[in-house]
Order: C-alpha cells, then sequence, then structure tokens
C-alpha cells in the first residue's frame, strides 16, 4: 500500500490518482519504485537545483587556465613526449575511459551515439581501432571501460557483441552503467514514464566517479598497477584516443589532472577552461558574458587524463547539480503519452577539478583533433563530421 500521508507531506498525491488506473501488478511496481525513493532529498534538490536557482551569474575575475601549445613544441620535444607515451603505455600506466551514457538525441540516430557510423564505420569502432593498433604496437592489453547508460547499455552490449568487439580482445572491454535520478515536473512532482515507472533519466557525465567507485573499479585498476585513467566523450570524429605524444605530456607534467583543449571560435559553443581564485573548472558558454566567450578561448573537448589516485581520493567528493529543461515523454494522468518541459538533473565530471592540486593543459590543433557530432545538420553536425574526417583522410 502506498503511504497517503507520506505522499501528501511530499506533494505526491498525484501518484495516488495514477494508482486508481493501475492493476494490481502496476501498484506493486509503482510502491517498489517509491520506496526506494530518498523524498526528503528529491525535495531539497527541486528547491536547491530549480526553486532556488539564480539568475546565470557571469562570473567575474575569471582568468583562463594556463597552457601549452602543441604547435610550439619543437619535433624533438614531441618525439620525446612520444617515446616516453609508447613506454608508460607497453608498462600498463594507462586505462581508457569513454563516456558514452549520453541519449545522442539531437542528433536524431536511433540507438547508442557511438552506433552512428560514417562509411559504414561507427564511432564506437573508431576509438576500439585506435586502442587495437596500440595494443599491438606496445605489446601490452589497454584495459577500456565504456560507461553507458539505462538508455543504452542493452543496445551498446549487443552492438558490441554484433560486431565481435571489433577484434579487440573482449576480456579487457569493462561496460558500467552511470547511476540515474528522478527527472521532475516543474512543480517537482514525481513524473511516470510511458512503462509506468518512476521517470528516472542518466544523472549526467559527472555520475562517471561514483559509479566507477560503486563498481570498485577504481580500486580494482589500482591494483593492477595502473596509474592513470584517460577520458573521452563518445562524440568526438577526431579524437586521438590514448594519443601517445599526450600521454607522454601527461607523464612528463604527472599533474592531478592534465587537459587537452582547442582555441575556440568566436562564440563557439564550448565550454571554456577557467581559473577562479586558482580553482579550475569549465564554464559553459551559456554562464559566460559574450565578451568572455570571446576572450577566454581555451576550450574544452572532454580529452583528460586523471591520475588514479586523485580519482581514489575525490570520486566521493560532493559535486553540483545542473538544471536542464527538457521536453520528456511521459503519461499524463489519463495514461496518454504526452511530452513535457520537465526538469533533469544533471552532474558534469568537470566539477572534479576543483579538487585537483595541479593542472596541465595542452592546445592542440582542432582541425586535427575536435569535430563533435552534436546535431542532425549545420553546426558540429554529420555533414561537418564527414567534412572533418575526410580533411584528415579517416574516410
Ligand atoms: C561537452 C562538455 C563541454 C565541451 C563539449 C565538447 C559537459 C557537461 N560539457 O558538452 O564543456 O565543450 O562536450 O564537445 O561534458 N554523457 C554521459 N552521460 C550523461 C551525459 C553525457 O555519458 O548522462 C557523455 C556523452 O555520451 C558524451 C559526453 O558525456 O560522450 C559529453 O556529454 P554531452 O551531454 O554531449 O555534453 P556537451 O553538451 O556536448
Amino acid at each position: 500500500m502506498l503511504d497517503e500521508t507520506i505522499l501528501k507531506n511530499h506533494g505526491q498525491e498525484h501518484l495516488l490518482e495514477y494508482c486508481k488506473l493501475m492493476s494490481q501488478s502496476e501498484k506493486e511496481q509503482l510502491e517498489l519504485d517509491i520506496n526506494r525513493l530518498d523524498l526528503d532529498e528529491i525535495d531539497a534538490l527541486y528547491k536547491e537545483v530549480y526553486l532556488n536557482r539564480k539568475p546565470i551569474e557571469v562570473a567575474e575575475d575569471v582568468e583562463q587556465v594556463n597552457y601549452d601549445k602543441k604547435e610550439n613544441l619543437d619535433d624533438k620535444t614531441l618525439k620525446e613526449y612520444k617515446s616516453l607515451g609508447i613506454n608508460a603505455i607497453k608498462e600498463g600506466k594507462f586505462a581508457v575511459l569513454l563516456m558514452a551514457g549520453g541519449q545522442g538525441t539531437r542528433l536524431g540516430h536511433k540507438g547508442p551515439k557511438g552506433t552512428f557510423t560514417f562509411n559504414d564505420k561507427s564511432l564506437f569502432e573508431r576509438q576500439a581501432e585506435q586502442l587495437r593498433q596500440l595494443v599491438e604496437e606496445t605489446g601490452t592489453p589497454i584495459h577500456w571501460y565504456i560507461m553507458t547508460s539505462d538508455v543504452n547499455h542493452k543496445d551498446t552490449l549487443a552492438y558490441f557483441l554484433e560486431k565481435n568487439y571489433f577484434d579487440y580482445d573482449e576480456s579487457y572491454i569493462h561496460f558500467f552503467k552511470q547511476d540515474h535520478i528522478v527527472a521532475l515536473t516543474t512543480e517537482g512532482k514525481l513524473i511516470l514514464d510511458t512503462d509506468k515507472h518512476i521517470m528516472h533519466t542518466p544523472n549526467g557525465n559527472g555520475g562517471v566517479f561514483k559509479s566507477l567507485e560503486n563498481n570498485k573499479i577504481l580500486s580494482e585498476i589500482k591494483e593492477l598497477g595502473i596509474e592513470y585513467l584517460f577520458l573521452n566523450n563518445i562524440d568526438n570524429a577526431l579524437v586521438k584516443v590514448l594519443d601517445p605524444e599526450f600521454v607522454g605530456y601527461t607523464v612528463e607534467h604527472n599533474a592531478d589532472v592534465t587537459t587537452k583543449s582547442i582555441q575556440a571560435h568566436p562564440g563557439e559553443k564550448v565550454g571554456r577552461l577557467v581559473s577562479i581564485d586558482g580553482k579550475k573548472q569549465v564554464l559553459e558558454y551559456s554562464e559566460l558574458s559574450s565578451e568572455d566567450v570571446d576572450r577566454l578561448q581555451n576550450a574544452n573537448i572532454g580529452i583528460h587524463v586523471f591520475k588514479v589516485d586523485f580519482l581514489i581520493e575525490s570520486a566521493s567528493k560532493a559535486l553540483p547539480y545542473h538544471l536542464a529543461i527538457k521536453k520528456l515523454k511521459q503519461l499524463d494522468e489519463d495514461f496518454s503519452v504526452v511530452e513535457v518541459e520537465s526538469l533533469k538533473f544533471e552532474l558534469f565530471y568537470f566539477d572534479i577539478f576543483q579538487y585537483a592540486q595541479s593542472f596541465s593543459t595542452l592546445q592542440v590543433d582542432r582541425n586535427k583533433e575536435f569535430s563533435p557530432l552534436k546535431n542532425k545538420e549545420g553546426q558540429d553536425s554529420i555533414e561537418t563530421a564527414k567534412r572533418d574526417l575526410e580533411i584528415n583522410h579517416l574516410l
């Protein structure tokens, strides 16, 4: 039985109305769903992240993070970085983590974003291929951790199986799911998804650290002697996964966090790598004034290396939730499927930067290393990614 008083106390009595339309087993399922929730926590989240949200404050005194420009490094240095990098990979000091839990709806592609293909080669395959080559070159297996979410976990696993893991040693590919969090109406009410469950959505890519911890991956990689975790997004068509030069740069600088960046175009919708009171962070373009968007050109492309010890220390530290208001498919009170603007709560992985004691950044050539696949058409689209793959002879 649903506890009426508890639901009323939390403003969730609409669920009792839903119950009237449910079969016995559906009711029992709903009760189970609700019993798993911490309603006090949800109240607090709604209050803090939505009701008490402040208009986006344009941060003042924002400095760029210091960075090295790869184009200023001479051939000798680059060669040294490369050989340092290859050696570190050979010694098994690096593992790779791919964040692939996002939905990719903006792209209009059905299925996990990583299954999107250019000339029959998917984004997953492009990344697997690079790792396979590195394994061949170094003679050392590389553990590949792939973060999925409830939205795409099954499909991702099925896809890898169907493609025979792209001939990558299957025992070195580890899938794990990120966590999920309830979505709410703008009135703070819990929502029913089309399966009549309480709606949960992936908790943002910043969920990666707790999921690594909960799945005991951090302790496992520490035991394996892995010292660094290379992380990248699924949707950069030009990503150089575990690029040996960058690996060497990382080992040489040995910072808690090492980042690749690009020089942003004026007004470009990418996060900016900044330092506020000495603490490193990424501010999305929407959090900056248009002058700052153009002044701060050192931009985030979602390629980082974390020291494993740093992650072990920081993974359980608090990260803030960010609000996203999105149209979500859900059931209305008559159980018709409707799409309504609703509240999603997301953690961002780069909020962990604030805990880093040291931070290094290498700015690379965007034309060779960054072509994000975000939209169906226009900027950062299928067309632009295809063009960039062609220019780089990758198609
Ligand atoms: C992201 C960065 C932005 C950067 C841009 C470069 C964040 C929050 N912002 O923006 O600073 O300039 O990439 O392309 O990262 N993902 C999950 N689980 C989730 C949500 C996302 O695994 O719950 C993964 C996606 O699959 C993708 C990556 O995280 O691989 C980036 O997420 P996305 O939501 O696409 O961020 P962007 O808006 O593209």
